[in-house]
């Protein structure tokens, strides 16, 4: 399949090369696709995922075809499989798609035209970790030997299952944190003071409501007081490290609101780097390299 569904499909240098191209036309690099369409299909909300991929496109000259799915004949039963097959017959280049199932691209292996995850269920995000990625190249310079805890909701998110394995295997070492009920093993845990002053990361997880089953056994002011990054706990840091978090956020649960936009936060940044990252995969697709 073409695209880009999961990063587990690229090689650490091809990781390390797109994001080069992204700092590339971060840099003023401009490359135009006049003549390309491609279609939004986000069956899950989502603001910066679907918006950036919006900018995305039109900065590359690529016509955007927004697709609402009220409106679609999803609500006549159509499947997602003869959803983006009318895509592919009505000729556009490609289709970026959000979607609740995990892995649900499976059904589209007999696609032809390239598909973007825009994420999938807990499993998959990679344009979401390719700019967290960016973020921390860009501070550090390098991932080897770099500390990073994940802290939060770990078990519904695909944000932490992509950046684990991705990050493991950039050489960075990778903790989990926050309430044990969240905690699906699949990283290390470490304490959270411990992981204050240890990392240089730390990446807050928002506590994803809509995919309990279960209650949460606190409230989100004994959430914040427990597992969240207050002001207190920001100041327990090491001076070179960085809050990082995929948003949207709940400013008071898992960041307080002093903190959200403090000079240790990347959460603004990692939204901007993310135009330019899908930028990058795009472009790099439509080029026939993905
Ligand atoms: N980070 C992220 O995926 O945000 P959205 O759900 O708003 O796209």
């Amino acid at each position: 399949m073409r695209g880009l569904l999961t990063l587990k499909d690229l090689k650490e240098e091809k990781i390390i090369e797109l994001i080069k191209y992204a700092e590339k036309l971060k840099r003023g690099f401009r490359i135009s696709y006049p003549d390309k369409k491609i279609a939004t299909l986000f069956f899950e909300n989502s603001t910066r995922t679907q918006y950036s991929f919006q900018v995305a496109l039109m900065n590359l000259g690529i016509k955007v075809v927004d697709f609402d799915t009220q409106l679609s004949s999803i609500a006549k039963g159509e499947t997602l499989y003869d959803t983006v097959r009318t895509f592919e017959a009505l000729g556009v280049d490609g289709v970026v798609i959000r979607h609740s199932k995990d892995e649900y691209f499976k059904e589209l292996e007999n696609i032809k035209i390239p598909i973007f995850n825009g994420g999938d269920g807990k499993a998959n995000h990679p344009t979401q970790s390719l700019l967290d990625l960016m973020t921390i190249y860009e501070e550090f310079g390098k991932f080897k030997g770099l500390k990073c805890c994940i802290v939060g909701d770990i078990s519904h998110s695909r944000v932490a299952h992509t950046n684990i394995e991705v990050m493991q295997r950039l050489g960075m070492e990778v903790y989990i944190s926050g309430p044990e009920m969240f905690n699906d093993h699949c990283a290390p845990y470490l304490p959270l003071d411990e992981a204050i002053e240890k990392m240089d990361i730390i990446m807050l997880l928002r506590i994803q409501f809509e995919r309990h089953q279960e209650k949460m056994n606190m409230t989100k002011e004994e959430y914040h007081e427990k597992y969240g990054m207050t002001y207190e706990r920001m100041l327990k840091m090491k001076e070179k490290a960085i809050i990082m978090h995929p948003a949207p956020i709940n400013r008071g649960v898992e960041i307080a609101d002093s903190v959200a936009e403090c000079e240790k936060s990347r959460i603004y940044k990692q939204m901007t780097n993310g135009v330019y990252i899908r930028m990058a995969v795009i472009s790099d697709s439509l080029d026939g390299n993905l």
